[in-house]
């Protein structure tokens, strides 16, 4: 199939698949508000930072994690955030710890962490140049048309850019071997043709964007 017309068979697809799972919700449209009234989207990313208070203990002052294999939230898409933590409350993505903390927070409070983070920038990494050089290409061939070009991704589909290659290279793992802890057949059909090296060059690649 050429890869363009591939591209719009999977975006319908990517729509269609975020519709049933609710992502066009009373959730999403609360964001949308808020982006349109400074006054309270400054006043819910402030709560968001108090909220978030015991998060940093894993994600790190203002999103940027220090354990590689637990992910950055700062910069990420407010809409996917917020469709995670749906997906660890009703046990569709499996981690035993968030899936139990995600239950202790209120609406509220998932939707102001949720702003808070995006509000926040994530420093890019520094990688080796070839591999770099090599993942990009693998990146733009398998990745770019739906993560993006920047790789920053849009309401449904995670930013990329700046995430730490360890929690990449394993996240990327449970979607190729299917391990039930997070089901997409949108990624596992992107990842899986993908060998480990190659996964590791997009991985370093990645980790460099701003
Ligand atoms: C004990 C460590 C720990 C704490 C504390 C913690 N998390 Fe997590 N979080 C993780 C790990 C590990 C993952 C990755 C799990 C996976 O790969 O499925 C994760 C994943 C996430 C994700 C998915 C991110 C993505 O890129 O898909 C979100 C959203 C999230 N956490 C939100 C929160 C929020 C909000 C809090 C605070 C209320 C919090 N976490 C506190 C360890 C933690
Ligand atoms: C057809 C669209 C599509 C393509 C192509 C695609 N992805 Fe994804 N990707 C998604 C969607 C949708 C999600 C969110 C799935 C979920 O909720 O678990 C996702 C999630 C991810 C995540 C999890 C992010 C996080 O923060 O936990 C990673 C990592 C990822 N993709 C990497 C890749 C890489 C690398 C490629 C290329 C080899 C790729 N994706 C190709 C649609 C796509």
């Amino acid at each position: 199939m050429k890869s363009s017309i591939r591209c719009v068979l999977e975006c319908v697809l990517v729509a269609l698949i975020a519709g049933a799972a609710g992502v066009a919700s009373a959730e999403d449209a609360r964001i949308r508000a808020l982006r349109n009234d400074q006054a309270a989207l400054r006043a819910a990313v402030e709560a968001g930072r108090k909220a978030s208070f015991f998060c940093v203990n894993c994600h790190g002052d203002n999103g940027v994690s220090r354990m590689l294999d637990v992910p950055n939230l700062a910069g990420q898409n407010p809409d996917y955030v917020l469709e995670q933590t749906r997906k660890f409350g009703n046990g569709t993505r499996k981690d035993e710890f968030m899936q139990g903390l995600i239950k202790l927070l209120s609406e509220e409070q998932k939707l102001q962490i949720a702003v808070f983070y995006a509000t926040q920038h994530v420093p890019p990494g520094r990688q080796d140049a070839a591999l770099v050089k090599q993942g990009k290409q693998f990146y733009q061939q398998f990745c770019s048309r739906c993560h993006g070009n920047t790789a920053r991704g849009n309401e449904i589909i995670p930013r990329l850019a700046g995430q730490h290659t360890e929690y990449l290279e394993l996240s990327i793992g449970r979607y190729k071997k299917r391990t039930g802890e997070r089901v997409d057949p949108l990624m596992f059909n992107a990842v899986v043709p993908l060998n480990s090296s190659q996964i590791k060059a997009i991985a370093a690649y990645l980790n460099t964007l701003p």
